[in-house]
């Protein structure tokens, strides 16, 4: 009988991918997807290990699933991803029942892992400059949108972040292999492609950079819909902003990850950029591509940053104007560069900075929202929407929730034109124009 294995997925994107490619690579060597886990011979966890927080839920899952192993002991329990790579001695130490710990470039040989532990644990955590992986297909979710790895780990090591350490270096994925894929879930039906990859648009495969690789994405048949995520603020090139400029069906969003709006604590993160830079290759961005729509990722409470450090993070907010942002409280991360000078800020601070920046980004992103009644856009319909009966949901050019009432003869994968006829911080609510 064949094994039959269960996948939870923690953390991003990339994860999520990445567990696409682990069904891949399961299946292919004769698993079988378990209905839950409670039916499964394998259960696997693909972890993220960004921030405590997201680690300590890890932490808490494997405890309902030791539970599981001491009813069921034949069950196999295995770690995967950056937690896997992060604390592999402390949870060799801490969780002795694992069958299983392998980092994020120990994928291809899993069936081989799961199939050496007897008895000790399989531990397989070596960093691997040349994995790509390029030649394995994923097992792509359905729907109308697909995530393609175009790169993977990162290079900058910011001071703050552990992804260079758990993810490795930066590689990027032959054009050749990201365009066959790409071609190929055209040929399924699948309108959207986002390129993935830790810093996306650092991508560099000989003289392939990542506007031209853009343009080659742009340039399959079918494909209506090209985003990217996430890229970082020091690769945003003339080329890229000019791919992003003239090829429609490149799409009019960009996440641009701040941190800090204050110089003296981006020089402590290490970001390689100051806030007049940033504000700079916005203007750059928006005169290129007026109708984009901006959103970043926000650190408070980084080692040593101060009141005014914090106030010019909301004053440069407010100068951009973010569609949305993510915002979240420093963690300290061992392995990184900021790991030995410590937290500063305490718990209470961090917190009374997090909600002040949550509630300036609640106000303009219910502003910006507002801003778009009564105009049309284009949605790319994903299916029904999670709330309202008989409504439809889509995105519009600039990653906008529009929900639409259903119509005969619109479904999935079709684009319509909509009004927006009101707006909260997060939906569109609209009727078909
Ligand atoms: N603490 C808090 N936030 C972090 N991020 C990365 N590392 C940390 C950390 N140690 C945030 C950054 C990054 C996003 C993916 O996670 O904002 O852009
Ligand atoms: Fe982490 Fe900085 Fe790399 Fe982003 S660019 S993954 S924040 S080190």
């Amino acid at each position: 009988m064949q094994a039959r294995v269960w996948l939870e997925t923690y953390g991003c994107q990339m994860n999520v991918a990445d567990s696409q490619l682990i069904t891949g690579v399961l299946r292919r060597a004769g698993y079988v997807i378990a209905a839950k886990p409670e039916e499964a011979d394998v259960i696997l966890l693909n972890t993220c290990a960004i921030r405590e927080h997201a680690e300590e839920r890890v932490i808490g899952r494997l405890g309902d699933l030791a539970r599981l192993k001491q009813a069921r002991p034949e069950v196999k329990l295995g770690l995967l991803g950056c937690m896997a790579q992060h604390n592999r001695a402390a949870l060799v130490e801490k969780a002795p029942w694992l069958d299983l710990v392998a980092g994020p470039d120990t994928y291809r040989r899993l069936p081989e892992l799961l199939g050496d532990s007897g008895f000790d644990a399989a531990v397989d955590v070596r960093l691997n400059r040349a994995e790509t992986y390029a030649d394995l297909s994923p097992d792509y979710a359905s729907g109308v949108r697909a995530y393609v790895t175009a790169m993977r780990g990162c290079d900058k090591f910011c001071a703050f972040c552990v992804v260079p350490y758990v993810r490795g270096r930066e590689r990027s994925v032959p054009p050749a292999d990201i365009i066959r894929e790409v071609r190929e879930l055209a040929a399924r039906g699948v309108k959207e492609i986002v390129l993935l990859g830790q810093t996306v648009n650092a991508y560099r495969f000989a003289e392939v950079g990542f506007g031209e690789l853009l343009r080659m994405a742009a340039a399959v048949d079918g494909v209506e819909r090209i985003r990217f995520t996430s890229p970082h603020p020091s690769d945003m090139s003339p080329a890229v902003i000019d791919a992003m400029a003239s090829e429609p069906k490149v799409q009019p969003y960009l996440h641009l990850p701040l941190q800090s709006g204050s110089d003296r604590v981006l020089a402590a993160m290490e970001r390689g950029y100051t806030a007049t830079e940033y504000l700079d290759l916005v203007a750059r961005v928006r005169t290129a591509i007026p109708q984009i729509a901006l959103s970043t990722d926000i650190i408070v409470g980084f080692h040593g940053e101060e009141e005014d450090d914090f106030r010019a993070t909301l004053d440069l907010m407010r100068t951009v104007g973010y569609d949305s942002a993510f915002t979240f409280k420093y963690s300290v991360r061992d392995h990184t560069r900021a790991y030995r000078l410590g937290d500063t800020v305490s718990e209470a601070e961090k917190q009374r900075r997090l909600n002040e920046v949550m509630a300036l980004q609640e106000a303009s992103s219910l502003a910006l929202y507002r801003a778009t009644v009564g105009r049309e856009f284009p949605v790319l319909v994903e299916g029904p929407a999670r709330r309202g009966i008989g409504m439809l949901a889509g995105k519009t050019p600039q990653y906008k929730t529009a929900i639409f009432p259903e119509r005969a003869g619109v479904a999935a994968g079709d684009t319509v034109a909509v009004r927006v006829a009101s707006a909260t911080t997060h939906t569109l609510t609209c009727t078909l124009a």
